[in-house]
């Protein structure tokens, strides 16, 4: 059974207390989210710990922003898959387009991110997403195929079947801009048939692909509305309960 997930991505914002206050908001007002849809927060690194205690018993789930390509060691500033897991993640998000830009990250070292994070048990959220450039160009089904194909592709099925996918086209993350629900609708259903080809029909039909960029209350209905969007990542919005609330609500 294919999950809706609605995942806020606060990137690197709040203090520890206001993502505390925004964790226990967050709690206090999710009642009339529909039980089947799974909230997810992932606050930056130092917030694990408190935000975890916050949401401990509610439903929210906790994911962290990036994991290291490493099991452990020398590698001063990382943080490894196990130390995540030993906190309470349950999910990791990996390989968004910032990581990605400012941060070199490439499908080689996201190979080695995803294995770990599996082996920990923790469940990716691997985004992939075109530059404006290379959709102008008409290049955006190449470029998402080739984020898939070399970062997904040496995975077993059994373990794409613990894979979440988010599509944020780099056009649309934080720009207020969003993909239409046509682009949206049709580059999700170029995903799944991607990961169709490549590990059969059930897993495909079964992996949550989530949409990502200046998703906000008032485009999420009609986003999720779609057949193959399946939830959310969400960036700014996500930083005010109100608006991360009504996003998983209009589900
Ligand atoms: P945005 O960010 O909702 O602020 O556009 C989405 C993301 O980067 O995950």
């Amino acid at each position: 059974m294919r999950r809706k997930i609605v995942a806020g991505n606060w990137k690197m914002n709040t203090t520890v207390a206001e993502g505390v206050a925004l964790a226990k908001e967050l709690v206090a007002n999710m009642g009339e989210v529909p039980a089947d849809v799974n909230m997810v927060v992932a606050p930056p690194f130092v917030h694990l710990t408190s935000v975890g205690e916050a949401i401990r018993d509610s439903k929210i789930a906790l994911s962290a922003q990036n994991c290291a390509d490493q099991p452990k060691g020398a590698f001063t500033g990382e943080v490894a898959a196990a130390m995540l897991a030993g906190i309470g993640c349950q999910y990791v998000i990996l390989g968004h387009s910032e990581r990605r830009q400012y941060y070199g990250e490439t499908s080689a070292t996201l190979v080695p991110k995803i294995k770990l994070a599996l082996e920990n048990g923790l469940q990716p959220i691997y985004c992939v997403g075109e530059m404006l450039s290379e959709r102008e160009a008409g290049n955006h089904f190449n470029v998402v195929k080739a984020q898939i194909e070399e970062v997904l592709f040496g995975l077993t099925a059994e373990q794409m079947g613990h894979i979440v996918i988010a599509y944020e086209p780099v056009w649309a993350i934080g720009t207020g801009v969003t993909a239409t629900n046509e682009q949206a609708q049709e580059i999700h259903a170029f995903i799944r048939k991607t990961i169709a080809d490549k590990f059969g029909a059930r897993i495909a039909d079964d992996c949550t692909i989530l949409y990502g960029g200046s998703c906000k209350p008032s485009n999420a209905k009609e986003l999720f509305a779609c057949p193959d969007i399946d939830g959310g990542l969400i960036g700014g919005a996500s930083l005010k309960a109100a608006d991360f609330i009504a996003i998983a609500q209009s589900y």
